[in-house]
């Protein structure tokens, strides 16, 4: 048992406000909740605090697309997230915005203490703006051709197809992807972070503190290459706070996002009269771990420590990052359905087995995690049902039936007893040090030993001698306890199976009692515990991954794979405006979906449009025919220039929404939608006739 009574605060990053929970996000929830669960459970005084980062352009603009006020988008996103997040048995203390009044404190305080000590710069620079929205535009809302090898409609600062980064003012026939709009260059005054003031700072804390090898190894890498200013100003619009006297700039999103775990654990402590102070006054001897994925450790590690000090406020006892889930194997994805929310989750499987799952696979290390469902599948019904609880539906049943429910007054084998209860340091310094797969695999030995013991034993068939009754009970009551002590160990990450073990155990189950076997105890009666994990629901969850998807994929998908196998990139809208790049964020609901009627059409014309560059004008036919007959055709504007001569499309068939509300473009009338696939430029879905394929089929 511990000597010392720690006092800890423990963060996860705060999810961005415009998409829902998945399953990424909960590796580092899952991870967090495991870690501050055991410390609490070691009687340790443990704060687990997160929140919503709700700021920057990317929440305004989505807020915008739904027509409704950031304010109201923020709140409604919340709300989803905490209900996640609990369903997942993850025990914040507090759950908070960083659009809140604490944090607009905090970032104006830390700023206006840097400005004080001369650590903020101001300087002019020359940015892309869109002249129709009057704004500026961030990297990933500029879109054009690649400067390097010209392939087109790539992102304002990376190709996709030649890996080369670049500025988007590099950017060949660069456009807005908010209003399409060809972006001119603008000044403005930007305010800046003077993060090279702190360089030897840095590089103490990162001796001083308990970084990983990994982390520090990057580190080192960002000292050599030189650290640069941070700019932390927007200009208006700009959904975020307003910089202390500077009327018009912001602060950009990442600069409060970090503060904002200053700005929930305070909003906490004035609900509950915890003394901030004492963990965020310079030299606290409090604890403070921020826990992260592999993304976001420059923000964590450079800026964040760097604005602490120089706001004269403690910096983080350590930064700890965790590597990314992939799912099968490869990135989530979610035409393949393994881009997987929480909720959908829910809705088909036991939070606690991903749970387990995450524990067992995670490592105090910075790789990634493949969360390979078939794996998941088995690695839970063959440690949790088959080991562990095993043991306990093994054993109940005679105590219950035989004994009354009680446990026998002596254990039976006393050097099993042993090794079982005195394994807890040993996995206590694995779950201190985040190595929850050395943990795991710790308890699941012990339990195989256990099963073993109950198997030579074989009670079920003593109990048939009416003179080995005593040892029987003998024998499953040390089987039963060894199981309590099992689920005490696995209680961090399995908070209601335990729950289910004290009730069948009728006992409370703690930390400091893995030493302890109860004797003469009436336990209750045995009920099921866990359910085995079935493959028909793990599918069932991937199928409806891939149905939450905005209408059109889903379907076509099947048809077009034979001849499109290459990629499966997220659907692009090809007329008028194009999406805002950012695959979370898209959600609709299965009604909005199922609204969408899918069409195969046939391609009668295709022409070029005089003074568009991107544009063709296609005539799509609905008819059986395919005659082009007037009732059934419609006038479609596409964005698909670069990948298709006219010609070529000409007799071809593709898919459309064909119940899309009319919209004016600027060269006519837009009477439906053809959908795309792949990185955009190239890829139609585009269908041939031998592929079974009709006009005006309904593609659902
Ligand atoms: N809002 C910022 C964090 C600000 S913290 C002051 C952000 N948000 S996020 O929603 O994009 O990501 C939140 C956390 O989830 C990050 O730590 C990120 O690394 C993690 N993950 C997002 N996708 C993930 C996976 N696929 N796998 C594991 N973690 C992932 O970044
Ligand atoms: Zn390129």
């Amino acid at each position: 048992m511990s000597l010392q009574k720690r006092k800890i605060l423990a963060t996860c990053a705060l999810p961005y406000a415009n998409g829902s929970i998945h399953l990424g996000h909960l590796l580092e929830h899952i991870q967090t909740d495991i870690w501050v669960r055991f410390q609490r459970m070691r009687g340790h005084e443990i704060y687990f605090v997160c929140a919503d980062d709700a700021h920057g352009t990317p929440i305004m603009l989505k807020a915008q697309e739904l027509g409704v006020s950031p304010e109201d988008m923020i709140a409604g996103v919340r709300e989803e997230h905490m209900a996640d997040f609990a369903d997942f048995h993850i025990s914040f203390d507090n759950y908070h915005s960083t659009h809140s009044e604490e944090n607009q404190a905090f970032a104006s305080e830390i700023y206006n203490r840097l400005h004080a000590k001369g650590h903020i710069k101001t300087r002019t620079i020359s940015q892309l703006y869109d002249p129709e929205k009057g704004m500026f535009l961030p990297d990933r809302f500029v879109k054009g051709t690649c400067p390097s090898c010209k392939s087109e409609d790539q992102n304002g600062d990376s190709c996709d197809n030649c890996g080369a980064t670049y500025s988007p003012t590099e950017v060949l026939n660069p456009r807005s992807v908010v209003s399409g709009a060809t972006p001119v260059l603008r000044d403005s005054e930007h305010y800046f972070f003077d993060l090279p003031a702190f360089g030897d700072m840095l590089q103490e804390w990162t001796r001083s503190g308990s970084l990983q090898d990994e982390m520090a190894n990057k580190l080192a890498e960002w000292f050599e290459q030189g650290l640069q200013q941070w700019d932390i100003s927007r200009d208006a619009p700009y959904f975020g706070f307003e910089i202390p006297n500077a009327p018009g700039k912001y602060f950009y999103v990442w600069l409060d996002a970090p503060i904002g775990y200053m700005g929930s654990f305070k909003n906490y402590c004035d609900k509950t009269g915890v003394d901030f102070d004492q963990f965020w006054q310079k030299d606290s001897d409090t604890e403070l771990y921020h826990f992260i994925g592999k993304d976001i450790i420059y923000f964590h590690s450079l800026f964040w420590p760097a604005m602490l000090e120089g706001a004269d406020y403690r910096k983080p006892t350590s930064v700890y990052a965790h590597g990314f889930v992939t799912v099968n194997g490869a990135k989530m994805s979610k035409s393949k359905g393994t881009f997987i929310k929480g909720r959908t989750y829910l809705e088909h499987l036991n939070p606690e087995y991903l749970r387990y799952y995450y524990a067992a696979k995670l490592t105090n290390r910075i790789d990634d995690l493949d969360l390979n469902l078939e794996d998941f599948a088995q690695r839970v019904n063959s440690d949790l049902v088959g080991k562990v609880v095993n043991i306990a539906s093994r054993c109940a049943s005679f105590i219950t039936k035989r004994f009354d429910g009680m446990l026998s007054s002596t254990i039976e084998n006393q050097a099993l007893a042993d090794e079982v209860t005195s394994a807890g340091d040993s996995i206590a310094a694995h779950y201190e040090a985040r190595d929850f797969g050395k943990a795991m695999r710790e308890i699941m030995a012990l339990a195989d030993k256990v099963n073993e013991y109950i198997a030579v034993k074989e009670p079920w068939q003593l109990v048939k001698d009416e003179t080995k009754q005593q040892e029987v009970q003998d024998i499953c009551s040390l089987g039963i306890n060894l199981f309590r002590t099992l689920m005490i160990y696995l209680k961090p990450v399995l908070p209601k199976l335990a729950e289910s073990t004290e009730a069948f155990m009728n006992d409370e189950l703690n930390w400091q009692d893995h030493t302890v076997l109860l004797t003469d105890h009436k336990i209750n009666k045995f009920k099921a515990m866990l359910q085995r994990v079935d493959m028909d629901k793990v599918n069932a969850m991937t199928d409806a991954s891939k149905e939450s998807l905005a209408g059109g994929e889903k379907a076509p998908e099947k048809k077009a794979e034979k001849k499109k196998s290459k990629k499966s990139a997220p659907k692009k809208e090809l007329t008028g405006k194009p999406l805002v790049d950012d695959p979370i964020s898209e959600e609709i609901q299965f009604d909005d979906f199922a609204k969408i009627d899918l069409r195969i059409a046939k391609i009668v014309n295709a022409e070029h449009v005089e003074k568009a560059d991107k544009l063709l004008r296609l005539t799509l036919s609905l008819d059986e025919t395919g005659s082009g007959e007037e009732n059934t055709t419609r006038q479609v504007f596409a964005g698909i220039k670069s990948a298709y001569q006219p010609e070529d499309l000409i007799g071809k068939l593709t898919v459309m929404v064909a119940n899309l509300a009319p919209r004016k473009m600027r060269f006519g009338m837009s009477e439906g939608m053809v959908l795309a696939a792949g990185p955009g430029g190239e890829d139609l879905w585009i269908l041939n006739p031998e592929d079974g394929a009709q006009p005006g089929m309904r593609v659902k």
